[in-house]
């Protein structure tokens, strides 16, 4: 008989209740694609009581200021409430704390970032205790999770309720390692990652501890969320000073490519649509993209091809490289419309460029009940990121028929392929050095494939047959927990658990 898993995911972002990225498409469809292959599954996540999203939710309170010690003689209070993740049986776990998660109305960005998922994670321990859940796995999301595996393998070592627990880390994005930028912080008081916990009331430190290096050099094993990304992360260019330490645990770092729900995203079935089709009814495609058109102020042509960005408003994202070549690209003939929030200066920038081209250019904010209908209106998807631990965006683009431009990097080079007019073959239009230049030949590859009515038409009909749901990816998670219990076990056999 295949093994039943225990597995509880501790995550700072779970969809519906918080969002700010991919993290929270994550958490909100890796556990339900883990209990539809049989496994027991829970997840852990943070209370933000101002602005979670409870709708439809009978929160149970499972139980009432417990106190959790978070250093020695330095104890807070914390509650603990329980409700289920939609269209599943999985129970989501709210860590509630008035001081650490109850007075700010966005999901990070304090000054004391640290300190509030230093209490989560000890939290999220105690939790798990006052369930008696000895879960096999604990699956650590990003850096806010990070203190989980340096507990287990230093405060805790000795304790029997975690002997059988094995913890695996999982790298979201390097970039993020704690709270605060780690390049702000003098090199001289950069935390080294071996020394001992600074006390829970020491602030100035404590918002110095670098979670995800901790997690490295303790998780039982690591991943990534792409296999390209696995390999960039132990280079200097795109380590982020954790090349070496990374480099050095080699063995038991892992890269596995995301997938998307292919229920929630579905060209198919999804109410946000004002036309449904799939591979087999793809011309349809195009009474959605008539309707974005003019929802959006756009001339409404069906033969002008038409690029959607939505993603945060980032240098990561690739803003910089786009501000250079997008006037070029709309004085071809192309229309763009960028849906995201982010970074002011960069906003500023889009909103000229809408203000000279309003009938080809349009800047809308994030919109959720909107996204999908994007990628169904759109010809094309851009996405020219300067370095993509994995992307959710260009998975969901090519589920709707519409085609990726990509930078050829971490988990883009791993999901689009760049396509060849000779052979018909590819997924997309790649550029593989990241300037304008190269952005440039890449869209203007696309806008003259576009021209070609049959070949367009059969490699949308290719897009829309991709298989990125999470069905292999998921199961690749089940082989890499088995993997991180025995690596766990084979740790405690040699003596790991008595602190030798
Ligand atoms: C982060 C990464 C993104 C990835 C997502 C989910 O947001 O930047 O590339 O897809 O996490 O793993």
């Amino acid at each position: 008989m295949r093994q039943r898993l225990t597995i509880a995911h501790i995550i700072s972002e779970v969809q519906p209740f918080s969002k700010s990225g991919g993290l929270a498409t994550i958490g909100g469809s890796l556990p339900r694609a883990h209990r539809e292959l049989g496994h027991n599954v829970l997840i852990i996540t943070p209370y933000y009581e101002n602005i979670i999203n409870v709708e439809g939710q009978t929160l149970e309170v499972v139980a009432e200021n417990e106190h959790v010690e978070l250093s020695p003689g330095i104890w807070e209070e914390v509650s603990f409430l329980k409700g289920m993740l939609p269209s599943s049986d999985v129970p989501v776990y709210f860590v509630a704390s008035k001081k650490f998660f109850g007075e700010r109305n966005t999901l990070y960005g304090a000054v004391n970032d640290n300190a509030r998922f230093f209490f989560f994670d000890v939290a999220a321990l105690h939790l798990l205790k006052l369930l008696n859940l000895k879960a096999n796995v604990l699956h650590c999301h990003d850096w806010h999770t990070g203190l989980i595996p340096y507990f287990l393998r230093g405060r805790y070592k000795k304790d029997e309720f975690w002997h059988d627990t094995a913890c695996l880390f999982t790298i979201h994005n390097l970039a993020f390692q704690l709270g605060h930028d780690w390049w702000a912080i003098p090199e001289g008081e950069r935390d080294p990652g071996t020394s001992s916990l600074p006390t829970f009331d020491d602030v100035d430190r404590v918002e110095k501890i670098n979670f995800a290096k901790r997690a490295i050099m303790n998780a039982d094993a690591i991943n990534t969320v792409s296999e390209t990304y696995r390999e960039e992360i132990m280079t200097k260019d795109f380590g982020q000073e954790l090349n070496r330490v990374l480099k050095n645990r080699e063995k038991i770092v892992f890269g596995i490519v995301n997938g998307i729900d292919y229920d929630d995203y579905n060209p198919l079935t999804d109410p946000g649509l004002v036309q449904h089709y799939s591979d087999k009814s793809a011309g349809r495609k195009k009474d959605n993209k008539l309707y974005i058109q003019k929802k959006y102020g756009l001339e409404v042509d069906e033969s002008v091809p038409l690029i959607c960005m939505t993603s945060r408003i980032t240098n990561q994202k690739g803003f910089d490289l786009f501000s250079l070549v997008v006037s070029t690209i709309l004085r071809l003939n192309a229309q763009i419309i960028i849906m995201g929030d982010g970074d002011k200066a960069l906003s500023d920038m889009l909103l000229s460029v809408e203000k000279e081209f309003p009938k080809k250019f349009a800047f809308i904010p994030f919109d959720s009940n909107m996204e999908t209908s994007l990628y169904a209106g759109s010809d094309m998807f851009l996405l020219p990121s300067r370095f993509e631990p994995c992307g959710l965006n260009q998975l969901i683009a090519l589920r709707y028929g519409c085609i990726p431009i990509v930078h050829h990097i971490g988990g883009l080079a791993d999901t689009i392929t760049d396509f060849d007019p000779y052979e018909q073959t590819g997924n997309g239009f790649t550029f593989p050095r990241y300037d304008s230049g190269n952005l440039l030949i890449a869209i203007v590859r696309a806008l003259e494939t576009y021209k070609y009515k049959d070949t367009w038409r059969d490699l949308v009909v290719f897009c829309l047959q991709q298989a990125n749901s999470w069905i292999i990816p998921a199961q690749k998670y089940i082989e890499l927990y088995k993997t991180t219990i025995r690596l766990k076990k084979k740790f405690m056999r040699n003596g790991g658990g008595n602190g030798k």
